[in-house]
C-alpha cells in the first residue's frame, strides 16, 4: 500500500503525473453516444468528483474504467501506459477497485467472507478461516469500523457500513484507484458523514478516489477536483481553488440554462394564488407563443432528434 508523502494544501499540483488519464474518450452503444471527447485526469491523493444528471454518462464512464465495457474512441492510460481492460479482473489487477452502490458486497455472505471474496487465503486444500477473520478484524478496527460479529451476513448491516467495509477492503488489497458509485445516495445524514470520512481516509492513504454523485454539497465537502458530465460531455473541470460551492451547485442545476429559463419565464407572477369557487368550471388558456419562440422550440426539438 502506498502512502502519500506530499501534503496537499487544497490546490492542485500540476507537476504530478496522473494515475489515470482519459484522453478524448468516447463510447457509443449503437447510435447512442453515451460519452464524447471526455478528458479526465485522476491524481493520487486526490478526490475527483464526477457529477451529472441522469443519463449524463457517469455509469458508462465507471464501466470503462472498471473493465466492464470497452471504449470506442480515445485512449485510457494508467501510469502513463495505454490500457484497454478486457474484463473487470484485468482492471482489478491494475489496481482499480470499484464499489458499486448496491452490489458492493454479497448480502448473504459473512463480513469476513466478503472482505476476502476473490482473494481468499488458503491453507492446504482448504481455507485459512482463522487467519482471514483475524486480518479482517484487525483491518476494520484500524479503519475505525466497529462490527461486533464478523460471521454476520453483510445483508444485515446498514448501507453505510457496507460501503465502509468495501472501501476498507479496497485499501487493504492495494487498490491505487477506487471508484465509488453514488455511495451516499441512499443514506441518511449520519451515515453519509461516515462514508465521506472514509473517502477522505482513502485519499489520505494515497489512493486516487473517484467519487460519483448527484449531490454537489457532498462533493464539495470532500472533493479536490470536480467534473460535471452532461449528455456525455465534460461541461466543467475545475479544482477546488477555482470554484465555490455556489458555482458548483449552479453549474449542476444548469448554470447558463437556468438563466435562459428564467428569462423565458419573465412576466409570470409567482406570488399569485387563484381562488376557485366550488362547482365553477375550469378553463385552461394555452400559453401563446410568438413566431420566434415557436421556431426556437422547433429547432431545439430538431437538435435533440439528431
Ligand atoms: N447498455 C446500454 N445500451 C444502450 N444505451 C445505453 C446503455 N447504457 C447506457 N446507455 C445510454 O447512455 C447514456 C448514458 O447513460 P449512463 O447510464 O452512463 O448515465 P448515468 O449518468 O449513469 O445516469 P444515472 O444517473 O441515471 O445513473 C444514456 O443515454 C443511456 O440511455
Ligand atoms: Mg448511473
Amino acid at each position: 500500500m502506498s502512502t502519500a508523502t506530499a501534503e496537499r494544501t487544497g490546490s492542485h499540483t500540476t507537476s504530478d503525473e496522473a494515475l489515470l488519464e482519459l484522453d478524448n474518450i468516447g463510447k457509443s452503444y449503437g447510435n447512442v453516444h453515451a460519452l464524447r471527447g471526455v478528458n479526465i485526469h485522476v491524481r493520487q491523493g486526490e478526490v475527483t468528483c464526477v457529477l451529472g444528471d441522469n443519463g449524463a454518462g457517469k455509469s458508462t464512464l465507471i464501466k470503462i474504467i472498471a473493465g466492464l465495457h470497452d471504449y470506442t474512441e480515445g485512449t485510457m492510460k494508467i501510469n502513463g501506459i495505454v490500457r484497454r481492460f478486457g474484463s473487470p479482473r484485468a482492471a482489478q489487477a491494475a489496481g482499480i477497485a470499484t464499489v458499486y452502490q448496491d452490489l458492493a458486497l454479497a448480502p448473504l455472505m459473512s463480513v469476513w467472507r466478503n472482505f476476502f471474496l476473490g482473494n481468499e487465503i488458503r491453507r492446504g486444500l482448504g481455507l485459512d478461516i482463522e487467519k482471514m477473520k483475524q486480518i479482517c478484524d484487525a483491518e476494520l478496527t484500524k479503519m475505525g469500523i466497529a462490527i461486533p460479529d464478523l460471521d454476520r451476513p453483510v445483508g444485515g448491516l446498514s448501507g453505510g457500513q457496507r460501503q465502509c467495509i468495501a472501501i476498507a477492503r479496497a485499501i487493504y488489497f492495494g487498490a491505487r484507484v477506487i471508484i465509488l458509485d453514488e455511495p451516499t445516495a441512499a443514506l441518511g445524514v449520519k451515515q453519509s458523514g461516515v462514508v465521506l470520512k472514509y473517502i477522505v481516509a482513502a485519499r489520505d492513504a494515497g489512493l486516487g478516489v473517484i467519487f460519483i454523485t448527484h449531490n454537489p454539497h457532498h462533493a464539495f465537502l470532500v472533493g479536490n477536483h470536480f467534473i460535471i458530465l452532461k449528455l456525455g460531455r465534460v461541461v466543467l473541470d475545475a479544482h477546488r481553488d477555482e470554484l465555490t460551492l455556489d458555482q458548483l451547485t449552479a453549474e449542476m442545476a444548469g448554470g447558463q440554462e437556468l438563466e435562459e429559463l428564467s428569462h423565458e419565464l419573465r412576466g409570470v407572477d409567482v406570488d399569485k394564488v387563484v381562488d376557485v369557487k366550488q362547482g365553477e368550471r375550469v378553463h385552461v388558456v394555452a400559453p401563446s407563443l410568438d413566431q420566434e419562440e415557436l421556431s426556437e422550440v422547433r429547432s431545439e426539438e430538431a437538435e435533440e432528434e439528431k
